[in-house]
């Protein structure tokens, strides 16, 4: 995944050479920070790997929504895929082209497919009949034609946690091969719609080639058995899903994958899109916390920070692993411990019987590889406020979103 942006210079911990302390120093704790480097060094590295095939990179908003970070990708050329009216309104903030704007998601409302349709979004991806047939009824009724792709469920198995694998048969997503060609092979039904494309999204955080290799060969082969209407075809949509390193993971390259795609896909003459999200930010990105107290309990030594499950829920949803680093590394040998939020749950915790060097009170620790559903995912739960988001661009950092205030907890409320 190239180079990382955090680095130890002496014994401090340095984002892009900036010191991490004393960003701290300057917004408090806990927040997110950003490499704008790395998220463009990882854009690029899709766009380097295809500079030959015609294609779009799509990011998908959901990873990280920041209105910088999506900024950030518009300008370097990126187009986006969205699954909400509310990302729809992101992209609206910063000037995102409508032509380079994918709708996914398996339940869009009504107003969602309306303002979709009123932006002229590059294409729906519809996952039912029942969906392709609203979409077709609201594009009549606004006298708009919709431009969609069908998402197939490929059936495969993309070997990654049961909450993010999306492409097998148990799974509420797409639609199964048969069914997809049934409906391709009958666009009169939809005459308001344009079936421009295929799409598929097999799960996230897959570390191997092979899942997606297996979905393309089975959207192959439904666009061949199309025959005809198989040729009209523009795009061909893969989705999202390659994997970072977080522990030992070893996960291909985005160039690794990216020309595995174009190669596999270049005979077909279709437009490649892709629908990456955690690839491109994931490793960008770390949680800076400070230490609250550190307490030896009946068994355990426990490390108790300010950030909590709220600001970063990944650990315990999926028992994901994250790095954890000392921002000024300390010396001493490393021992066991747990790294726990303040919030009153068992569940509040970053790493269980992690090996820390010597942490106390008021050190602050950074959590690796959070750039994507991290803030993304964060909560007010116990009424915390949601923390600062921050970004390291062009040798300086800057809040790209402040801390949430009490007033911001409770100004929705009435009485
Ligand atoms: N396209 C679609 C239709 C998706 O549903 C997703 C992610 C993506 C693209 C982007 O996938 P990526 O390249 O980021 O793997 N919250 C979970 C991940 C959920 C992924 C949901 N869909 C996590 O923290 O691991």
């Amino acid at each position: 995944m190239g180079m990382d942006s955090y680095r130890y210079k002496n014994a401090a911990l340095c984002c892009d050479g900036l010191s991490i302390a004393a960003i701290a120093d300057a917004v408090g704790t806990p927040f997110y920070l950003y490499s704008a480097t790395m998220i463009e060094r990882n854009f690029k590295a899709f766009e380097n790997a295809l500079y030959d095939v015609p294609h779009l990179t799509c990011f998908a908003v959901k990873a990280n929504s920041n209105l910088a970070v999506l900024k950030l990708l518009h300008d370097l050329g990126s187009g986006f895929d969205i699954v909400s009216q509310g990302e729809l309104y992101r992209l609206e903030k910063i000037g995102a082209d409508a032509k380079r704007i994918l709708f996914s998601g398996v339940g869009k409302r009504d107003e969602e497919i309306v303002a979709g349709l009123q932006t002229g979004i590059l294409q729906f991806n519809a996952e039912s009949k029942d969906e392709l047939q609203r979409i077709n009824d609201l594009a009549s009724k606004y006298s708009i034609r919709a431009d969609v792709g069908v998402r197939i469920n490929p059936g495969v198995d993309p070997k990654t946690h049961a909450y993010i694998a999306t492409g097998s048969e148990n799974h509420k997503f797409g639609i199964p091969m048969d069914a997809a060609q049934r409906i391709y092979a009958e666009p009169r039904k939809y005459p308001h719609l344009t079936f421009t494309g295929i799409s598929c999204h097999i799960g996230s955080q897959i570390t191997e080639l092979r899942p997606f290799q297996e979905a393309v060969e089975s959207l192959q082969r439904l666009v061949v058995k199309l025959g005809a209407r198989g040729k009209c075809l523009k795009f061909l949509d893969i989705g999202g899903g390659l994997g970072i390193r977080y522990d030992k993971e070893q996960p291909p390259s985005i160039e690794e994958y990216a020309r595995s795609l174009a190669e596999q896909t270049r005979s077909l003459n279709l437009t490649l899109l892709l629908e990456p999200g955690r690839s491109i930010v994931g490793k960008a990105g770390v949680l800076v916390t400070k230490v609250i107290l550190t307490k030896q309990g009946a068994r355990k030594q426990f490390v108790v920070v300010d950030a909590g499950m709220n600001d970063l829920i990944r650990p315990t949803l999926y028992g994901a692993f994250h790095a954890i680093d000392p921002v000024r590394k300390p010396a001493g040998a490393c021992r066991p411990m747990d790294v726990v939020g303040p919030i009153c749950e068992t569940g509040d915790f970053f790493a269980q019987n992690r090996l820390l060097p010597p942490v106390k009170a008021g050190d602050l620790l950074a959590i690796r590889d959070v750039g994507a559903y991290g803030f993304s995912q964060a909560s007010n739960y116990n009424s915390r406020r949601r923390a600062a988001e921050v970004m390291v661009q062009n040798g300086s950092f800057r809040v790209i979103r402040e801390r949430e205030s009490f007033e911001d907890l409770v100004k929705l409320e009435r009485l």
